[in-house]
């Protein structure tokens, strides 16, 4: 049943997560990033409390969004979400992603998002179940199913969420879910209808990329490994065509 959407879905959309990048010249690291070839930028929001670590903020988005072209996809890992929808979407984000378990009012507030013109994804920790999402599939534009707990770059990437993966991707063919995602690039026009996008994010390398593509994942966010990289471009081409 959705071997046609698997074809489609053959090179990824690669996110680089700025977090792994050099927090003194964040202008010249998405310069590299859009030279080297990426996607979409991946921006990841903590708050010390939903997660113990701090980040950034819609500030820093906006400086990041000045200095590029490239598509912004802020990952908010912040209880209630819904009172920054606001200023993330004025600091220019492409993409917001909120957190299923930071939020009772996780409609509302994917609602709220779409209304602003940009695009909502709905967040999973790993340890969280999947058959929560169900509901929430014709209200987002993304998947994010989380492969590390999240608060922190460079954590080993977890297996068993992999199953969690299969079992988004089939439940979305099924039902027939579609998304209109931007950051779909390799994906055929830009306007159309497209197989939901599901994103992985956390430990992906060219090892991990490679399984998750093999579930049924089509948006790979990577921090640490590429920024490790000796060549940011090479690096991204691995994830993009993962042997
Ligand atoms: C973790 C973040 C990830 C992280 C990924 O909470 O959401 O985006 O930056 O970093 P790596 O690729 O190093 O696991
Ligand atoms: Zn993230």
């Amino acid at each position: 049943m959705s071997s046609h959407a698997t074809n489609k879905r053959a090179i990824p959309s690669i996110g680089a997560s700025i977090l792994a990048g050099d927090f003194a010249h964040l202008a010249e690291e998405a310069k590299r990033l859009a030279d080297a070839g990426a996607d979409s930028i991946h921006i990841d929001v903590m708050d010390g409390h939903f997660v113990r670590n701090l980040t950034m903020g819609p500030q820093i988005v906006a400086a990041i969004n000045r200095s590029t072209e490239l598509f912004l996809d802020v990952h908010l890992m912040i209880y209630d979400p819904f009172d920054y929808i606001e200023r993330f979407v004025e600091a220019g984000a492409d993409r917001i992603t909120i957190h299923l378990e930071a939020t009772e009012e996780v409609s509302e507030t994917l609602g709220y998002i779409r209304r602003c013109n940009i695009e909502a994804g709905l967040a999973l920790c790993p340890e969280t179940s999947e058959s929560l999402l169900v509901k929430y599939l014709d209200q987002c534009d993304l998947l994010l199913l989380m492969t590390v707990p999240p608060g922190f770059g460079g954590q080993p990437f977890m297996p068993e969420v992999l199953e969690k993966v299969q079992f988004a991707r089939s439940v979305c063919d099924r039902l027939s879910i579609s998304c209109q995602t931007r950051g779909c690039q390799p994906l055929a026009a830009p306007l159309e209808s497209h197989p939901m996008a599901i994103q992985v994010d956390g430990g992906i390398d060219q090892k991990t990329a490679r399984l998750c593509l093999e579930a049924g994942a089509d948006h790979l966010v990577s921090g640490s490994y590429l920024f490790g990289c000796p060549s940011l471009r090479e690096g991204i081409e691995s994830l993009r065509h993962p042997s």
